[in-house]
């Protein structure tokens, strides 16, 4: 649906400063009907992608193509982007009801599709018994809802926010995801970074990983799992208490009744599990240790 490529993007502030390379050859996909999680530390240039798509910004060079299906002009592209700023602005002492009249005028719609769109959505966003109060009286989380919620009023085919998820609290982020799902599942494509790597790994089919303004990662999230790291197995036994395995393992943990749980690298598994059976010991259980997407991350930064 956006195909980055080759971005760079470099500022310069004035004469006596360096120059800094904020996008270094960045080239990723963002698939038609997907939901891509956009993962990286603070600084790592995710805004500075956003800002590009969506013109705010020219790069240095490379280029980003839109399908066709986004349409063919530039005006007849962006009416098919719902986008959330990371910082968005709202006035204060506009309604909840006012401020998407507001939006989705900005974006020629009529009153009444803009009423009914707030009639199918509000509820789905929670923030129905809010609306004709002034935005000033609004949490955090409402008005993260009430800016999505702009986003997609006039029937956009991808939205793309920049951190929908920061600053609230579990209870907020969960309602959020709820609804990024539900604007997933009506058909739209969605775009979103994050630093919250569980919240990514829990919603996104694709993960987009930049580091230092370098693509560290694209792909599904299971395969940033699978690829970044060798397993190690988990091999639970039952053996007597003396027994002390040859084939070296990482660490067992005793528990009762002559069980015991080893944790072996991958290299060593065929080899513990032979020396297992050799000895009639009786393995209960091999599990993958599975990194999470965090630990991957934490990993990643130090390395990429
Ligand atoms: N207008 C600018 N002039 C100079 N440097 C900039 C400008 N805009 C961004 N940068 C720098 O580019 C780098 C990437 O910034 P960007 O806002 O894209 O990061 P980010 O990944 O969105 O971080 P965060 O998670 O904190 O939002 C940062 O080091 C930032 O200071
Ligand atoms: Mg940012």
């Amino acid at each position: 649906m956006i195909k980055l490529q080759s971005l760079r993007k470099v500022f310069k502030s004035d004469l006596l400063t360096q120059p800094f390379v904020a996008l270094d050859d960045v080239s990723f996909d963002v698939p038609e009907g997907s939901m891509v999680g956009f993962l990286g530390a603070n600084g790592a240039g995710k805004t500075t992608s956003l800002k590009i798509i969506m013109d705010f910004i020219r790069p240095t060079s490379g280029a980003v193509i839109f399908s066709s299906k986004l349409g063919s002009s530039k005006l007849e592209i962006f009416k098919n982007i719902g986008f959330l700023p990371e910082r968005p602005y709202f006035y204060p002492t506009l309604t909840g009801h006012d401020f998407l009249l507001f939006m989705g005028r900005l974006s020629e719609m009529t009153t009444t599709s803009i009423n009914h769109e707030i009639q199918v959505w509000a509820p789905r966003f929670k923030i129905d018994h809010a609306l004709k109060r002034e935005l000033k009286t609004y949490s955090k989380g409402m008005l993260q809802r009430i800016g999505f919620l702009a986003t997609i009023l006039h029937h956009p085919k991808i939205v793309i926010l920049d951190e929908p998820l920061s600053g609230l609290d579990p209870i907020g982020r969960k309602e959020l995801k709820d609804v990024i799902i539900e604007v997933h599942k009506e058909g739209k494509t969605v775009f979103f970074s994050s630093h919250i790597v569980p919240d990514v790994e829990e919603i996104c089919d694709r993960v987009v990983f930049l580091k230092d303004g370098k693509l560290a990662f694209d792909g599904s999230v299971g395969s940033l799992i699978t690829d970044s790291l060798a397993f190690d197995y988990v091999v639970s036994v039952k053996a007597d208490f003396s027994f002390n395995p040859q084939t070296p393992f990482k660490s067992v943990t005793i528990l009762p009744n002559n069980l015991k749980k080893y944790i072996v690298e991958s290299g060593n598994k065929d080899r513990f599990l032979v020396e297992m059976i050799e000895r009639k010991y009786i393995i209960l259980s091999i599990e993958m240790n599975k990194p999470t997407l965090e630990e991957i991350f934490y990993q990643t930064r130090g390395t990429v």
